[in-house]
Formats: structure tokens, sequence, C-alpha cells
């Protein structure tokens, strides 16, 4: 597929976990044909440990420094199209770092929406965290509301993921970055 040129060079993807940042973002880069990292995995790498066993072992706070390290390593280096963590966007520094790197899409969906997902991919529920101490949905649904200002804060634009395959979502990201976003083209 020919995707045209980005008005921006680079494209960092954010939003809660479940709304396909990793998948959407290797589909984005392969039809570019762009350098694509995603940032939990570049984490576990650099540290030899699972974010799973560093929120147990260490606790959300280390997790964090680790997660922000990472970040400003990964938007200073090669990569081209970067998926973040669903909880990147908490520290100011990252938001920075990540309105430096590029163009910034916030994927989205409802909770409930999410929570099905997280609930039907037994594999992503039991790699991942829980990141309080309430059910799936509620916690969703209470981290979805409490973070919505600061995807909203970093974001250059919102791309719906609900009722979208990953290869459509890919689509309309691939477009917004064709369009390029006000804030890159001043
Ligand atoms: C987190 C989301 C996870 C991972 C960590 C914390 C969060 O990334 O960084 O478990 O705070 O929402 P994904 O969004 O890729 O699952």
């Amino acid at each position: 597929m020919n995707a045209g040129l980005p008005a921006s060079r680079r494209l960092a993807l954010v939003g809660y976990r479940g709304t396909g940042k990793s998948t959407v973002g290797r589909i984005v880069a392969g039809r570019t044909g762009r350098p694509f990292v995603d940032a939990d995995a570049a984490l576990e790498a650099r540290f030899g440990e699972s974010v799973r066993s560093i929120f147990e072992r260490h606790g959300e706070p280390v997790f964090r420094d680790r997660e922000e390290r990472v970040l400003l390593e990964l938007t200073a280096g090669p990569a081209a199209v970067i998926a973040t963590g669903g909880g990147a966007v908490l520290r100011e520094a990252n938001r920075n770092a990540l309105r430096r790197f590029g163009l910034v899409v916030w994927l989205t969906a409802d909770p409930e929406t999410l929570a099905g997902r997280l609930r039907s991919s037994p594999s992503a529920v039991a790699g991942r965290p829980a990141l309080t101490a309430a059910g799936t949905l509620a916690e969703v649904a209470d981290l979805v509301r409490a973070r919505e200002p600061l995807y909203r804060d970093v974001a250059d634009a919102e791309v719906s993921t609900v009722g979208r395959s990953p290869a459509e979502v890919a689509g309309a990201v691939l477009a917004v970055w064709v369009q390029g976003s006000p804030r890159l083209d001043e």
C-alpha cells in the first residue's frame, strides 16, 4: 500500500490499555516502512524484567522512573513510530518528550469496550499488573476518567478504536499522520 508521505517525521501512540497501540503502531510502521518500537517491550529488554515483575517486586514508582528513562531515550533515538504504555502520559516529562518527538495520536475506546477486550485476552491480563484494587471495569472506568485530561493534553489528534479492526484503526491513524496537525505544522 502506498501510504503517502507523512507530514511530520514521527508518530507516537498514546491511550489506555486495550486500545491496540502496539498492534496499530506496528501496522502503521510497516505500511510506511518506518522503524517501530514498543516502549514497554523496550523497557523490559533494557532492565531484563517484565513489567508485571517490576510492579510486583519494586512497586509502581520504580516502574514509572524506568518508564520515563526509557521514553526519554526512545524519543531521542531512531524509532519513527512509538507505542507508549497506557500510563506514560502521567508524567509531565514524558508528555513534553512525546510532544517534542512528533505527532501524538490518542487511541480511544469506552471503558466497557476496553474491559471487554482485556477480559477476552487472558494472556494480556496475565501479563499486566493490576493497577488498582478495583475490579477490571471499575479500574478501567476510574483510570480512563483520571487520565483523560492528560491524553487530551498531549495528543494532537484522537482516533476511536470502537468497532474497528486494528487495520482500520491503522488506516485512520495514517490518514491523520499524512495530513499533519496544526501544532506540528506551525
Ligand atoms: C500501564 C499500562 C501498560 C504498562 C504498565 C502500566 C498503565 O501498558 O505500561 O502495565 O498504567 O496503564 P499497555 O497500555 O501497553 O498495556
